[in-house]
C-alpha cells in the first residue's frame, strides 16, 4: 500500500460489495471475476470483493477474486462478529495481499434501535473484534457506520480504540448520503488530530444528497487519504462515490490538490463499459466523465472552439479516460494471435479454445459489418464466452414486421435444457410478438419492466445492444443481448433475462 507518498490517495473500489449490493447490480460469480480483473487493470488498490459472511455465494466469490487477482489488495467486509470474521479470513486465505474491513454502527440512533447496544458495549466489541481481526490479518479496516451521525467525540473514541487493538485504517463512513462537505471535512479534520499520524483515513460517501463526489474531495482536502468509490457510482439508494469523478477531479485539478493515485486513467472508459454491460444497466448519456455526451459538443459555438483548440471546451481528453477514438480493431482478415493479444489487452485472459469461437464470431460478424471495434468484440466475447449456462438458447428466428398487411409474427427455434422447441406467435410489434412467442414456449410470462436499444457503435451497420429487465413473482432480472439485428438482439436480451431469472444468484 503507497502509505509511505503522504500525497498518494488509495483507491479503495467497492463496486463489487456496496455497488453489487444495490438493486438490479447483482452479478453472478464468473461476473464478479471479470469485473475484479478489469478493477486490476484500472489500478485500483484495494478491491472490495464482497461481504464473505453474507452468503456462502459472496464468500466463494471474495475466495475466487483473491485466487485471480495479481496486484490489488483483496478485503471482505465483516461485521464486528467473531464468526463473521473468520469466515472473511478464511475466504481471503489465498490472496497475494487481503484486507479484513471490519463496520459496526456508532451514531445512538442506530447503537440504540439498530444494535439494541449501549456505547460501552459497542466500544467492547470493537476492541475485541479489531483485536481478532489484527490477529488473522496484518491489513484491518474499521469502519464506524454512520459516522457522520456519530456524536464526534464518540468517533474519536472509537476509531481510538480500534487503532489501539491493530486496526490500520480508520473509515468515516457517511453510511445515509447526510454530509455536507465543509461539515464532512471537519470532522475528518477533527479526527486526523486526534490520531496516531501513521493511521490512514478513508471516507466512503454515498450520493442521497448527490453530494458524494465532493464528500470525498473535501476530505481529502482535510487529510483523508483513502476513498471508497466505485465504477459508475453504483451503489446502496443513490449510490456511492464514483470513481472515474473522484479520479478525474484530483488529476484535472491536481494543481489544487496535490494528490497522486495509481488508476490508470485510459483504464477507466473500459470499467465502466465492462460494468454497464455485465450488470445490463446503459450509461446514462449525461453522466459525468463516462456518459456519452460528456464529449459531445452540440451548440455550433461550442464545436467551432472545440475544432480549433479542444481545451476551449474540454476540460480533459477523450483518450485520457481511454474512450477510443474509433479505432478499428479487427476485420475479416484478422487472426487468431491478433485476437488473442487484442482481448488481452482488454483484460481477457481465454483458453485457446475460446479464442477459437471469439475469432468464428469475428468472422461472422465481418461478413455483416464492415468495422470491427473494441466494444463490438467486447460484445462477442459476452456472447459467445459469457453468457451464462443457458436454460433457453436461441436456435432460430424469423420475423415479419406488420407492414405486409399481416399481423407482425415471430417464428422461433429454442434450445430448452438440450430440446429443441419450436413455436410460432403474433404480437402488436415484431419485439412482442418474440417476446410472446418466447413466453409461449418457456412457460413464463413476466412482466417487462423496461427495454433499451443501443448501437454499440456509430454507422448503420452497428450491432445493436438490447436490454431489457422483466419482473416475474416479485424477482426482477436485467437481460442484455447483441446482434446486428435488433429484433435478434431483443431475443437473446429477452432469454438472457429469463436465465438469470431461472437461476438462484
Ligand atoms: O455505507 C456504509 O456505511 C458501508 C459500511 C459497511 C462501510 O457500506
Ligand atoms: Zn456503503
Amino acid at each position: 500500500m503507497p502509505a509511505q507518498d503522504p500525497n498518494r490517495v488509495i483507491i479503495f473500489d467497492t463496486t463489487l460489495r456496496d455497488g453489487e449490493q444495490s438493486p438490479g447490480a447483482t452479478m453472478n460469480l464468473s461476473e464478479k471475476i471479470r469485473m475484479a480483473r478489469q478493477l486490476d487493470l484500472l489500478g485500483v488498490d484495494v478491491i472490495e470483493a464482497g461481504f464473505a459472511a453474507a452468503s456462502p455465494g459472496d464468500a466463494e466469490a471474495v475466495a475466487a477474486i483473491a485466487a485471480e487477482v495479481d496486484k490489488a489488495s483483496i478485503c471482505s467486509l465483516a461485521r464486528t462478529v467473531i464468526a463473521d470474521i473468520d469466515k472473511a479470513a478464511e475466504a481471503l486465505r489465498n490472496a497475494r495481499r487481503s484486507r479484513l474491513h471490519i463496520f459496526l454502527a456508532t451514531s445512538a440512533l442506530h447503537m440504540e434501535h439498530k444494535l439494541n447496544k449501549t456505547p460501552d458495549q459497542v466500544l467492547r466489541m470493537i476492541e475485541e473484534g479489531v483485536r481478532h481481526a489484527a490477529s488473522c490479518s496484518d491489513d484491518v479496516e474499521f469502519s464506524c457506520e454512520d459516522a457522520s451521525r456519530t456524536d464526534l467525540d464518540f468517533m474519536v473514541q472509537a476509531c481510538r480504540i480500534a487503532v489501539a487493538n491493530g486496526a490500520g485504517t480508520l473509515n468515516i463512513p457517511d453510511t445515509v448520503g447526510y454530509a455536507l462537505p465543509e461539515e464532512f471535512a471537519a470532522r475528518v479534520a477533527y479526527l486526523k488530530a486526534r490520531i496516531d499520524p501513521g493511521v490512514v483515513i478513508s471516507v466512503h460517501c454515498h450520493n442521497d444528497l448527490g453530494l458524494a463526489v465532493a464528500n470525498t474531495l473535501a476530505a481529502f482536502c482535510a487529510g483523508a487519504r483513502q476513498a471508497e468509490v466505485t465504477v459508475g457510482g453504483i451503489g446502496e439508494r443513490a449510490g456511492n462515490a464514483a470513481l472515474e469523478e473522484v479520479i478525474m477531479a484530483i488529476t484535472v485539478r491536481r494543481n489544487y490538490f496535490g494528490l497522486t493515485h495509481g488508476i490508470d486513467t485510459r483504464q477507466i472508459y473500459p470499467s465502466a463499459r465492462r460494468l454497464s454491460r455485465i450488470i445490463g444497466q446503459p450509461l446514462a448519456r449525461n453522466k459525468p466523465v463516462v456518459g456519452e455526451n460528456a464529449f459531445a459538443h452540440e451548440s455550433g459555438i461550442h464545436q467551432a472552439g472545440v475544432l480549433k483548440n479542444p481545451e476551449t471546451y474540454e476540460i480533459m481528453t477523450p483518450e485520457s479516460i481511454g474512450l477510443p477514438g474509433n479505432a478499428i480493431v479487427m476485420g475479416k482478415h484478422s487472426g487468431k494471435n491478433a485476437v488473442r493479444a487484442k482481448l488481452e489487452s482488454m483484460g481477457y485472459q481465454l483458453e485457446p479454445g475460446q479464442i477459437d469461437l471469439v475469432l468464428a464470431a469475428v468472422k461472422r460478424l465481418a461478413d455483416k459489418k464492415k468495422d470491427i471495434y473494441d466494444e463490438d468484440l467486447e460484445a462477442l466475447v459476452l456472447e459467445e464466452i459469457y453468457r451464462i449456462a443457458d436454460k433457453y438458447a436461441l436456435v432460430h428466428l424469423g420475423v415479419q414486421s406488420s407492414d405486409t398487411g399481416l399481423p407482425p409474427t415471430a417464428i422461433l427455434v429454442l434450445d430448452v435444457d438440450g430440446k429443441r422447441v419450436q413455436h410460432a406467435g403474433f404480437g402488436v410489434g415484431p419485439v412482442d410478438a418474440v417476446f410472446q412467442a418466447i413466453d409461449h414456449v418457456t412457460g413464463h410470462k413476466p412482466e417487462l419492466e423496461q427495454y433499451a436499444v443501443n448501437a454499440i457503435t456509430g454507422g448503420a451497420d452497428a450491432q445493436g445492444e438490447v436490454t431489457v429487465r422483466i419482473r416475474e413473482k416479485g424477482r426482477s432480472a436485467v437481460g442484455r443481448g447483441s446482434h446486428p439485428d435488433v429484433i435478434n438482439a431483443s431475443a437473446r436480451a429477452y432469454l438472457n433475462a429469463l436465465n438469470r431469472l431461472s437461476k438462484a444468484f
